[in-house]
């Protein structure tokens, strides 16, 4: 198949992420919220991206800033009314833009009435059944599982006088407990909430822990090795660092690349009845007309099993972590394309590339901050999206925001309170619209924001950066256009070898190179169409650039 197939929409879009809370502020509490992004539409359709993502904006008490979910079918008032959806939608609409929302369904949050109904009715109880409850005699937790977030995935509740509490499994903060797909009730649930948005007209769905829905029925110890008990971080899906890598992620496996991990013992993720909720939602979004998608946030141990997710009956999307996971290495990258293409065409699917996310480190911040970190990350982008296939940028990249270090006291992600690391506010931290000063525009407000921002991030705002020919935002527009234009590119890929630091590959007319070194290095012959810095006939180090 054509990788750069232009009749289905999403296997080509730049998807724009909004984290909800940091966007931009419609009425002044300094939150972000739904009319905030409305108002904003017309920046992301100048900026030139196809698509939105917004992430979970229903009702919730926000242990988990939205991820944990009290009424998959209503708006938080901290974000808005159903009204303001449906106008959100709308607008983005009339501007040619796609919406993708966020889908919760490994867990909901104990302010849920499904769970409130479970601790009220008691063991044994139909209610109980919707999630994973289970007796320990011995007074510990069921199984050597251990959250996401840090501690053991298992609280006990009080089941009154007399007898010991029933236990829940949780695999992120202990007030998300995880359901039970076994039970159908769940799936025919989950099957109403999605009609429910799609009726409103959304386009798609960004499915939360897509990997994580069963479990091994037995609910088994993980077996660890003998030379690696389990520690306050899990190994199976953590991060060594929850700031510096993302949760529900592989990264903190030794190795920190998907691309060169081994194969572990995961009996709470990626079990193969996942795939069944994918192919029913499959067939719930083509009910619909045109082309609705799912796009999965599954931390699968490698591109093969990635690819499962993107069979043509189940998702439409898979996000390619091991993109973003990537060292900063000409080898390290070429490795993931050749191996993304390999398990991709294999199922007739599209890549779908990120770098960065609300769960993990700014890549300006990964790849070394400051000037040269910058200057890695817009190369970096230049690369992504110079590829075939879909790509998703997160909300700030394009003003080459590096990650905050949050005083401690502003800290709000539930790992910075299970674990004591940073956690994941620093690439959280509300946008600088405008202004010389906190909270630069942010919303009507005057405060600042819910994560307080730099007072060093007047030169980084929209309005300044706007107006600079050289700032990123430009680059990232002038990017984006460059895109479009090169729409009718070819979808193969031909790797090119140009040197040890070089990654250099060639679609239909145009080549994309990519300077990982720091020498710099004579350019292929053709017009250079974008870089990501300055060039001449040579390509200075950390730098890319596009020729046709
Ligand atoms: C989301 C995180 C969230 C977790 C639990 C993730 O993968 O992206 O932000 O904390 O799921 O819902």
């Amino acid at each position: 198949m054509d990788l750069n197939d232009q009749t289905e929409w999403w296997r080509h879009s730049v998807c724009y992420q909004v984290y909800v809370r940091s966007f931009a502020d419609g009425d002044g509490d300094g939150i972000g919220d739904l009319p905030g992004i409305t108002g904003r539409l017309p920046y992301l359709r100048d900026l030139g991206v196809d698509s939105l993502w917004i992430t979970p904006f229903y009702t919730s008490p926000q242990h988990d800033h939205g991820y944990d979910v009290a009424d998959y079918r209503d708006v938080d008032p901290l974000f808005g009314t159903l009204a303001d959806a449906d106008t959100l939608l709308a607008r983005a609409h009339e501007l040619d833009l796609r919406v993708i929302v966020d889908l919760v369904p490994n867990h909901t949050s104990d302010q849920h009435e499904w769970f409130r109904a479970a601790l009220a009715a008691g063991p044994g109880s139909k209610e109980r059944e919707r999630y994973l409850f289970r007796d320990s005699p011995d007074g510990t937790p069921p199984n050597n599982w251990e959250s996401v977030f840090g501690g053991p995935a298992w609280t006990q509740v009080d089941d009154g006088p007399g007898q010991p509490g029933q236990w829940y499994l949780h695999l992120f903060d202990s007030t998300q407990p995880d359901l039970n797909w076994r039970n159908p009730e769940v799936g025919d649930m989950f099957e109403d909430v999605l009609t429910f948005w799609l009726d409103r007209g959304v386009d798609g769905f960004r499915v939360d822990v897509a990997h994580g829905l069963f479990k091994v029925e037995s609910l088994r110890d993980q077996m660890v090795p003998d030379d690696a008990a389990p520690s306050s971080v899990p190994a199976e899906s953590t991060t060594a660092s929850p700031a510096s890598s993302p949760a529900g992620s592989p990264a903190s496996s030794p190795a920190g690349s998907m691309v060169e991990r081994t194969m572990r013992d995961e009996p709470m993720w990626d079990q193969p009845e996942v795939h069944d909720v994918y192919r029913r939602w499959h067939d719930v979004l083509a009910k619909y007309d045109g082309d609705r998608i799912l796009v999965a946030e599954a931390w699968t141990q490698g591109p093969e099993s990635m690819a499962n997710f993107v069979r043509s009956d189940e998702m439409q999307q898979a996000f390619n972590f091991s993109w973003l996971l990537a060292d900063w290495s000409a080898e390290a990258f070429a490795e993931v394309i050749t191996g993304t293409f390999a398990a991709l065409e294999a199922v007739g699917a599209s890549p779908t590339w990120v770098l960065s996310n609300h769960d993990v480190v700014r890549h300006t911040t990964r790849y070394g901050g400051g000037a040269r970190g910058l200057a890695r990350a817009r190369a970096a982008t230049l690369t992504m999206l110079g590829l075939p296939g879909s790509s998703y940028v997160y909300e700030g990249e394009e003003l080459g925001l590096e990650q905050v270090d949050v005083a401690p006291a502003f800290r709000q992600d539930p790992s910075w309170f299970r674990t004591g690391e940073p956690g994941r506010d620093g690439c959280r931290v509300p946008l600088p619209w405008g202004g010389d000063q906190p909270p630069y525009d942010f919303g009507p407000g005057t405060g600042q924001p819910w994560i307080p921002q730099p007072a060093d991030w007047a030169s980084l705002t929209v309005e300044a950066q706007a107006a600079d020919p050289d700032s990123t935002l430009t680059f990232y527009k002038r990017a984006l256009a460059a895109r479009r234009d090169q729409a009718d590119t070819g979808g193969h890929v031909e790797m090119l070898d140009l040197g040890t630091d070089v990654l250099a590959f060639r679609r239909g007319p145009l080549t994309v190179v990519l300077n990982c070194g720091t020498a710099p290095v004579p350019l292929p012959p053709g017009e250079v169409l974008v870089a990501s810095g300055p060039v001449t006939e040579e390509l200075p180090g950390d730098t890319a650039a596009w020729l046709r």
